[in-house]
């Protein structure tokens, strides 16, 4: 980072300059309060390698409604629920759209994405087809024997390695599992033909790949007038892992094609969207179905997997919360009946690990950037047209002033408290709420339950060559997602 803005120092001072200029002619007076921004870089030093905690610390200075300068883009911090609340529900169709990165402009993503789309009518036709025909209840209930089967198969899977004595590496299963899972539900088949195989490792590198990307910190997005440069190489990243989904699913949808009227059609979601004939009342573009697919999968598969291996992460760092896990699973179930999705209702511990880890660990720590279409005034001040907003969830989850003991792992909190993540209760906001919330909720909320449960159902869990729970290194990695830095390992032994 020093190296680049040294680069851009000597490079570009015409531009600088401008930028400059433009600085200081279009910042409001009565925004929200925030460090004092360096002329030209703002506060772009401030983010540090791991920004969620950074903007963590600062809004415990200036506030949970906190206004920065990152290179020419104004950016506002939202790091409480009660401001939060304001943002996404009060305020909900003024901060509906979003702040474009620079990295996901790669083969114009960003024209017919449902992630990034404005609310405009045609991501209001994308968000119609999600929400009434791929993640209904109805929907999902239909479609969930092909999980089971996928499910039976990570058992097996875990069952030799426990055979074995091998070490299993949680995220890379996990990986695994949910992307099968996800591209069961939506096109009936295996994207990932076995675990460790090299389509997953190829696919998850891709997706990953594309999370880093995302998420750092990016000059271009600072400074647009140097965008053309990509400094960075964020673009260049971007579109090796972009064409490889993309080459992904270009094969998919010509298979499909192939298969659509004959009887080997699955009448699936791709089958759905592919067939003309069909009662949906929604026509997709080629490029725009491969749009969706990119963003189902780069939104699904990573978050959903990481939630799982922080999961494992914390009972394994607290041994006794996993056998209460594990107690409450074999008193409901038994240890022969797998667990179900219409189970998940039945185990209240159970979610709440998943609640927990999603308030210490949420994926997207400031969800995908909001941007305000319009002046708007919260708390006497004004967060200004055209500005970024950034919900601080990380910074939410670990609020004292609304957590006991707020770095604790510790479920039985959500035993009595009726906070869920659905998106009404802005203490808990993994998701998001309002208009832009996951859309992926329903199936994520499936899928978390179903791997954990089975994880836990079926097997105990040692770390790797005797380390101690207390060793186990808890690490995050910032990216747009938030994963875990080093990957968890452990030994699988067989429940008697
Ligand atoms: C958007 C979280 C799983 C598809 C989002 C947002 C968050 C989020 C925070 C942005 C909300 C905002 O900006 O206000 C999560 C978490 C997941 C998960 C924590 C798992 C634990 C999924 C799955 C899918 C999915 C499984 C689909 C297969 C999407 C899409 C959007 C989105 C398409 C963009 C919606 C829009 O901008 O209108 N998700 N997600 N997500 N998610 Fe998820």
């Amino acid at each position: 980072m020093e190296y680049l803005n040294l680069l851009l120092l000597i490079l570009l001072p015409v531009s600088l300059l401008k930028i400059f200029s433009w600085i200081t002619k279009s910042s409001p007076t009565n925004l929200p309060p925030g460090p004092a921004p360096l002329p030209i870089f703002g506060n772009l030093f401030k983010l540090g390698k791991k920004p969620h905690e950074s903007l963590t610390q600062l809004a415990q200075i200036y506030g949970p409604l906190m206004s920065l300068k990152l290179g020419s883009l104004t950016t506002i911090v939202i790091s409480s629920s009660t401001t939060a609340k304001e943002v996404l529900q009060k305020h909900d169709q003024s901060f509906s759209s979003r702040t474009v990165i620079d990295a996901v402009t790669v083969f114009n993503h960003h024209e017919s994405s449902i992630v990034w789309l404005p609310p405009t009518p045609q991501w209001r036709t994308l968000r119609k087809l999600t929400n009434s025909h791929i993640f209904t209840t109805q929907k999902l209930d239909s479609n969930q024997s092909l999980r089971h089967q996928k499910l039976e198969e990570l058992v097996s899977y875990v069952r030799r390695n426990a055979n074995a004595g091998s070490v299993i590496n949680i995220g890379q299963a996990a990986f695994t599992i949910v992307l099968n899972l996800i591209s069961n539900s939506f096109f009936s088949i295996d994207l990932a033909d076995g675990f460790g195989s090299d389509s997953v490792c190829v696919f998850k590198d891709a997706v990953r790949g594309a999370m880093l990307e995302a998420g750092k910190p990016n000059l271009s997005d600072y400074f647009p007038v140097i965008r053309f440069m990509d400094l960075q190489g964020v673009r260049r990243g971007m579109s090796k892992h972009f064409g490889v989904l993309d080459e992904i699913f270009e094969k998919i949808i010509q298979q499909k094609l192939l298969t659509l009227h004959s009887r080997e059609g699955k009448g699936d979601l791709l089958d759905m969207i592919l067939d003309p004939s069909h009662d949906n009342g929604i026509q997709l573009q080629h490029h725009e179905i491969k749009g969706l697919f990119k963003d189902f999968f780069a939104a699904g598969t990573d978050t959903t997997s990481s939630t799982v291996e922080w999961a494992m992460a914390e009972l394994l760092h607290n041994p006794s919360k996993m056998t209460k896990a594990q107690q409450e699973l074999s008193d409901i179930l038994g240890k022969d009946q797998p667990i179900e999705e219409s189970d998940i209702i039945r185990l209240p511990y159970l979610q709440a690990v998943v609640k927990e880890t999603l308030r210490l660990h949420p994926p997207v720590p400031f969800l995908v950037p909001h941007k305000a279409e319009n002046n708007v005034e919260i708390h006497d001040f004004v967060v200004p047209k055209g500005a970024q907003v950034l919900v601080n969830v990380w910074a939410i989850g670990r609020d004292p002033a609304l957590w006991k003991d707020p770095t604790c792992f510790s479920p039985e909190r959500f035993l009595d408290l009726k906070s869920d993540y659905k998106g009404q209760d802005f203490e808990l906001i993994p998701f998001g709420s309002g208009r832009r919330i996951c859309p992926g909720l329903p199936l994520a909320h499936r899928m978390v339950h179903l791997v954990l449960g089975l994880l836990l159902q079926s097997f105990d869990w040692e770390l790797e060559n005797g380390l101690k729970p207390e060793n186990l290194d808890m690490e995050e990695e910032f990216g747009f997602t938030l994963a875990k830095a080093t990957g968890l390992r452990a030994i699988p032994v067989i429940r008697l």
